[in-house]
């Protein structure tokens, strides 16, 4: 029997979303068995072995969906191989020390749940940045819209391979 995953996500406009079925669609060419949903349909989690749990940030914390579900579920994320990914517009296009801040918004879910593995990742923005966002996040103007990258998702996705193997 393949090993069931369960790949959570929050999103509100959508690239968590995909950054979760990117990740899902490499985990199920290792073998595992994925389901790939937002957090609201997880239903049962006894029939998974691990769980991947992605959002975005939002107000810079880590988006509520997520750290509630991590809340509601800590003993059962804690039991299995866990882990946890965010996107964020600071982390991919903001100055040093914003970028250098983001990893930090992952702490009071780790704390709850500890995770195998955690990873950041830039984020996606539809229009340029309004001038108080770029001026707060000190994000240049012509900054890429998507500065997710493709190449550390799929790295990401590779590693977690080896470390969702049940515990
Ligand atoms: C309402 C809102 C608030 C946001 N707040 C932050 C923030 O505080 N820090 C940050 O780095 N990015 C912030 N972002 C950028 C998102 O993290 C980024 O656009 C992400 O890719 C959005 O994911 P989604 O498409 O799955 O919703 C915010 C975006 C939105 C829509």
């Amino acid at each position: 029997m393949s090993k069931r995953i369960f790949v959570g996500y929050a999103t509100k406009t959508g690239s968590t979303k995909e950054t979760a079925e990117a990740i899902a669609k490499t985990l199920s060419g290792r073998g595992f068995g994925v389901d790939v949903k937002p957090f609201a349909q997880a239903g049962d989690l006894g029939a998974y072995d691990g769980f991947v749990l992605g959002a975005p940030v939002n107000g810079m914390a880590w988006h509520p969906d997520a750290s509630a579900f991590v809340r509601a579920n800590a003993s059962t994320l804690a039991a299995k191989p866990t882990a946890y990914f965010l996107l964020s517009l600071a982390y991919g296009v903001g100055r040093a020390s914003m970028k250098r801040a983001i990893p930090a918004r992952l702490a009071p879910s780790s704390a709850l749940a500890k995770p195998v593995a955690t990873a950041c990742f830039g984020g996606v923005i539809a229009t340029e940045p309004p001038i108080v966002l770029r001026l707060l996040f000190g994000i240049k103007k012509g900054s890429p819209r998507d500065s997710r990258n493709w190449d550390d998702i799929h790295a990401f996705a590779e590693g977690l391979a080896a470390k969702l193997a049940p515990r």
